[in-house]
């Protein structure tokens, strides 16, 4: 752990409570606000605020240390472990953990934007992702001038691209009849309004304004995360993985994750558009999507908790015992093999969650449960909700239900029992 950067002590609190309040956004003075530099380039659902895992490292970590989240969605653990010199190792079932990482902690490639912009438009350059949709989610007219942008951003050297990408993104979502406000891949009367409007204008004048104002904050991003002066630490990235079927190749010492949600929440369909622009194809992006938790089978493990077997009991409707048992065989099973090559603690960070009106504690079924694997629970942190990026569907599909949209969040502190 750096020397600048002061490590958070344990308190008498956190010595005779299990559960102890916290607000983590205003725990780190380094990190001024939960967006900062790179933390945000791009909307991830339900990413974690850099201050969580800025705090587990504070508290918890000491120099020379690997750092393992294998749920890393945006890889916010990574970003936060460069600033503390820790290596760090991110595993995620969503190949775009490639992109954010790669552009988050990338120096600001020294450009002429002008120069940029007029090579686009004069660019011959031609990309079509392989979707047999691409005309249900977007106007014919747009095709011609983001074919020629994705062409030219493709042909790019490396270095350059990770300017590029993420601001096209953006701006293609915006051209696209998908509904930003949705996370999910979602065509909404609103956004049919969007482009309609669009269309009447000069649309092609908007599109290159809105790319170079993009390009231009992404920079300037970049510079500020380059201003927490991250170091070039060792560190490897799995992405496209499914959890289930991957190992740790080598022990880390600390895990820190957050994995997903137990109501239906589904990343690659939220990410599917950019996927498709990326490159990815049809066949790969379907066997992601069929390889998500909670969603898919998974071999069962033995569960030992006693409130797993008491909150199953209350649930009546069979298809929700059956996403209840995936998703705690397939979490837990994880955690139970992982936990055998983490050397230290395990820092996991959910919310309690809903199956139709029964809270869920999912904090305590993992506590109980790791209790018997090898793991002695140090503390659990809750911490309330304020602005955090989450879906906000109106209605939760799992339960049919109004989403009552979660409280608080728990971080589980782990520690190896010796
Ligand atoms: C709550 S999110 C993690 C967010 C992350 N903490 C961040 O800051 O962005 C849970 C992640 O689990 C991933 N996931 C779901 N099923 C998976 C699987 N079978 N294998 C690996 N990752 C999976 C999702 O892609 C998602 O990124």
């Amino acid at each position: 752990m750096r020397e600048k950067f002061q490590p958070i002590p344990l308190t008498d609190q956190e010595g005779s409570c299990t559960k102890v309040p916290i607000v983590f956004r205003d725990t780190i003075p380094e990190l001024p606000s939960t967006t900062y530099g790179t933390f945000s380039i791009y909307k991830y659902p339900a990413k974690f605020i850099p201050q969580v895992v800025a705090y587990a490292l504070k508290k918890y970590a000491e120099p020379g240390m690997r750092i393992f989240d294998p749920f890393a969605g945006y890889g916010t653990t990574g970003l936060v472990s460069r600033i503390y010199g820790l290596d760090y190792e991110l595993w995620d079932l969503n190949p775009i953990i490639d992109i954010i990482h790669d552009t988050a902690v990338s120096k600001p490639y020294k450009l002429n934007i002008d120069q940029l912009m007029r090579e686009i438009a004069q660019s011959n350059d031609e990309f079509l992702p392989k979707w047999s949709n691409l005309h249900y989610w977007f106007p014919d007219e747009f095709i011609p001038l983001l074919s020629k942008s994705w062409g030219f951003a493709h042909a790019l050297p490396r270095e350059m691209k990770r300017v590029l990408l993420l601001p096209l993104i953006k701006v293609t979502k915006y051209f696209s009849y998908g509904d930003e406000k949705v996370h999910k891949l979602y065509k909404s009367k609103f956004s049919k309004k969007k482009i309609s409007k669009l269309l009447e204008k000069d649309w092609s004048k908007i599109f290159y304004k809105m790319l170079k104002k993009e390009i231009l904050k992404l920079l300037r991003r970049m510079q500020e995360y380059q201003g927490l002066s991250p170091i070039d630490v060792d560190y490897t990235i799995k992405s496209g993985i499914d959890i289930i079927e991957t190992q740790l190749d080598y022990s880390a010492d600390i895990l820190i994750t957050s994995p997903p949600y137990l109501q239906a929440q589904e990343y690659i369909r939220s990410s599917k558009l950019e996927l498709f622009w990326l490159g990815h194809d049809e066949k790969y992006i379907k066997e992601l999507s069929r390889k998500e938790i909670p969603y898919r089978d998974v071999k069962e493990i033995e569960i030992n908790s006693e409130r797993y077997n008491k909150f199953r009991d209350l649930i009546s409707n069979e298809k929700l015992k059956v996403l209840y048992d995936r998703y705690f065989h397939a979490m837990l099973g994880s955690f139970t093999s992982l936990g055998e090559k983490i050397t230290n603690r395990m820092c996991i960070f959910v919310g309690p969650a809903k199956i139709r009106t029964t809270s869920i504690p999912i904090d305590d079924i993992i506590i109980e449960h790791l209790n018997e694997h090898g793991w002695m629970h140090e503390v659990t942190l809750v911490d309330t909700i304020v602005s955090r990026v989450m879906f906000k569907a109106e209605v939760n599909p799992a339960s049919g239900e109004k989403d009552s949209r979660i409280k608080t969040e728990h971080l589980v502190i782990l520690k190896k029992k010796s």
